[in-house]
């Protein structure tokens, strides 16, 4: 089976970036080549991973563009040219246009530090995810893998794990032990994808095999 090429769109820090590259090298992940990560932060440290592990890292200015269809569209150019199968988000920031969405559907993997539906959708990011959590007094949050469909966290669910929320959480430490389990999550994900070992039913997605030797059913 041909490998999956892969590019990650990020905005940050990156180590959702770096649990994938990670993943592939110590083969965690199978069947991957990580070919490219873009960002539209010229300074985001995920762009300095990929160029520590050889990848090419792709800064693309939003300001260069008139519309956010314009920019979407440059970036699809990119990956086109690069034939890109698989697109994931990690910490990306922006949301993408419909035509990026159709033109990768079912093909874009996003990864959210709750467990969605609850605390997700627009303007569910960063510090107030753990913040409104620790404040409605849930006492289970979480990771979330999805597809990207055009909602906003709406996207059929690859993959999710609970995390206790403690007493004494401050949004910082309760991050903390989400991004933990963020990196184990996604590059799992990755991995099922990658083999090939994902199949949908309505918006529902299940696991070959238990994702066990799902090459041989290609
Ligand atoms: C993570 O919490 C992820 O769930 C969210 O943005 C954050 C990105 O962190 N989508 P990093 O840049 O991967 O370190």
């Amino acid at each position: 089976m041909a490998k999956t090429k892969i590019a990650v769109l990020a905005s940050g820090r990156g180590t959702n970036l770096q649990s994938v590259i990670d993943g592939i090298k110590n083969g965690i992940v199978g069947n991957a080549d990580l070919r490219l990560v873009v960002s539209d932060k010229e300074k985001a440290y995920a762009l300095e991973r990929a160029k520590n592990s050889g990848i090419e890292a792709l800064w693309i200015d939003p300001r260069a563009y008139e519309s956010d269809d314009g920019y979407n569209n440059a970036i699809l150019r990119e990956l086109k040219d690069r034939d890109i199968d698989l697109v994931v988000l990690a910490g990306y920031m922006r949301i993408l246009s419909k035509s990026f969405v159709r033109a990768y559907k079912n093909a874009i993997i996003n990864i959210h530090p709750s467990l969605i539906p609850s605390f997700s959708g627009r303007g569910y990011y960063g510090e107030r995810v753990h913040r409104e959590v620790i404040e409605y007094g849930v006492k289970v949050t979480g990771a979330t893998v999805h597809f990207v469909d055009e909602g906003t966290d709406t996207g059929p669910i690859i993959l999710q794990q609970a995390v206790q929320v403690l007493g004494e959480d401050t949004p910082e430490s309760l991050a903390k032990r989400v991004l933990e389990v963020e990196h184990a999550l996604l590059p799992r994900a990755v991995d099922l994808y990658c083999r090939g070992c994902l199949r949908m039913e309505g918006r529902k997605v299940l696991v070959k095999n238990g994702g066990a030797l799902c090459e041989k059913e290609h």
